[in-house]
C-alpha cells in the first residue's frame, strides 16, 4: 500500500469502531474499504459518502470505493448439512434489479452445462412470474410425487427442471407473497424435489428483496453466484447491490454476464452497440470480478423463450448460443477456482494494473 492502512482508519475513527471496518486495501490511491455498520438500504449512499469524505482527506488518495458487510449479529447462520447430497454444486442467478435478463441467463446457463455433458437441474425460484417454466416449456407440467413423498422434476432440454407454476394453482399465479414466505417456499421447492445426482443445480432468483437468496443460502451450501446487469446501469449501483446481497450471505460471486449489450442485426449480423460500450467490462474491473460473458440484444431471444425454446436450442450455431457456451465454460472454471479456494474467499483482491 502506497498511503500507510494507518491513516485511512484513523481518518475514520470518529465515524466507526476500529472493528466496523473489516478491511482496507489501497493501490495507486485507489482504496477499497469493507465496513460492517447496521445501516439501512436507503441511508447506505449518504453514510459510504462521509466515508469517502474522509477517506480523501488522507494524502494520496484518489478514489474511494465503500462496500457494506453485514454486522456481526445479522450473520446468516451456517447453512446445515448438505440436505442435498447428491447435488454438486448449486449455482444462483441473481440481478441488483428485474427485467435484467436473469431467468434468459439462468435457462440457456442450465442447457448450456447440460450440452457440456453435465448432469444439470433448473429450480426456478421467482414465485412472482415463473418465466423460467414458460421459457423452457414446462410451465404446463404438472408435478408428480415419488415414493419418498418429493416431486419429481420435469425433463426438457436435457435438464430436470422444478418450477412453483408446477404446484400453484393457475389462479393464484399472481399471487402477491410476503417476504418470508418467498423464502419458505424457496426452500421446499429446493428440498422437497427429487433431484437425484446432478453436476450443477442452476437456481434463477425473483427480482427484489434478497429473501430467496437467504433462505436459498441457508438451506444448502451454493458454490457461487452469478450477477447479470445490462449496459444501462451506467452508476453500477444495481451490480454493487447484488453482490452485496451475495456477499451478505457469504455466497462468493463466479462474475458478471452483461445483457442486451448490443444489437446484431437479423440480417448481416453485425452487432451495433447501442448503450455504453464495455459497460461490462468496467463493472467487472471494478469490482474485481470476472465477466464471464456479454450477450448481444438478440431479437430471437423474447419469442423462442415464450414458445419455450430457448435461445441455446432455437438456434445453437448463433452467436448468442456461442456467447452462453463461453458463460457456461466461465462457470465451471471459477467453480473449480473457488472450490481451491476453500469456502469464504471473496475475489476482492485487486486486478493488476488497477
Ligand atoms: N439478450 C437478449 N436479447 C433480447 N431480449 C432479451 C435478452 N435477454 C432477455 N431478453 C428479454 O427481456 C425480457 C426480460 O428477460 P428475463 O425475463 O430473462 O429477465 P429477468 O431479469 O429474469 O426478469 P425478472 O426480474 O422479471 O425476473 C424477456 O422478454 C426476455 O426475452
Ligand atoms: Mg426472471
Amino acid at each position: 500500500m502506497s498511503v500507510p492502512e494507518e491513516a485511512l482508519r484513523k481518518a475514520l475513527s470518529g465515524l466507526l469502531k476500529p472493528e466496523q471496518v473489516t478491511e482496507m486495501k489501497e493501490k495507486n490511491g485507489k482504496v477499497l474499504v469493507t465496513v460492517a455498520v447496521d445501516v439501512p438500504m436507503g441511508e447506505k449512499p449518504a453514510f459510504a459518502d462521509q466515508v469517502k469524505t474522509r477517506l480523501r482527506e488522507v494524502g494520496g488518495v484518489k478514489d474511494v470505493f465503500v462496500s457494506f458487510a453485514p454486522p456481526p449479529r445479522a450473520a446468516a447462520p451456517p447453512a446445515q448439512a448438505h440436505p442435498l447430497p447428491g447435488v454438486k454444486h448449486v449455482i444462483a442467478v441473481g440481478a441488483g434489479k428485474g427485467g435484467v435478463g436473469k431467468s434468459t441467463v439462468a435457462v440457456n446457463l442450465a442447457i448450456a452445462l447440460a450440452q457440456e455433458g453435465m448432469k444439470v437441474g433448473l429450480l426456478d425460484a421467482d414465485i412472482y412470474g415463473p418465466s423460467a417454466a414458460i421459457m423452457t416449456g414446462t410451465s404446463e407440467h404438472k408435478a408428480q410425487g415419488d415414493a419418498h413423498q418429493r416431486v419429481v422434476p420435469a425433463m426438457k432440454h436435457g435438464i430436470r427442471i422444478i418450477s412453483m407454476a408446477f404446484l400453484l394453482p393457475k389462479d393464484q399465479s399472481a399471487v402477491v407473497w410476503r417476504g418470508p414466505m418467498v423464502g419458505k417456499m424457496v426452500t421446499q421447492l429446493l428440498t422437497g424435489v427429487a433431484w437425484g445426482e446432478l453436476d450443477y443445480l442452476v437456481v434463477d432468483l425473483p427480482p427484489g428483496t434478497g429473501d430467496a437468496v437467504l433462505s436459498l443460502s441457508q438451506s444448502v451450501p451454493l458454490s457461487g453466484a452469478v450477477v447479470v446487469t445490462t449496459p444501462q446501469d451506467v452508476a453500477l449501483l444495481d451490480v454493487l447491490k447484488a453482490i452485496e446481497m451475495f456477499r451478505a450471505v457469504k455466497v462468493p460471486v463466479l462474475g458478471v454476464v452483461e445483457n442486451m449489450a448490443g444489437f446484431t442485426c437479423p440480417k448481416c449480423g453485425t452487432l451495433t452497440p447501442i448503450f455504453l460500450e464495455g459497460a461490462g467490462r468496467k463493472a467487472a474491473e471494478r469490482f474485481d470480478l470476472p465477466l464471464l460473458g456479454t450477450l448481444p440484444l438478440d431479437a430471437a431471444v423474447p419469442p423462442g423463450g415464450d414458445r419455450g425454446s430457448p435461445i441455446i436450442v432455437e438456434a445453437p450455431t448463433g452467436g448468442t448460443a456461442q456467447a452462453f457456451r463461453e458463460i457456461a465454460k466461465g462457470v465451471r472454471t471459477r467453480v473449480s477456482e473457488i472450490e481451491k479456494e476453500g469456502p469464504g474467499q471473496f475475489n476482492l483482491e485487486w486486478s493488476s494494473g488497477a
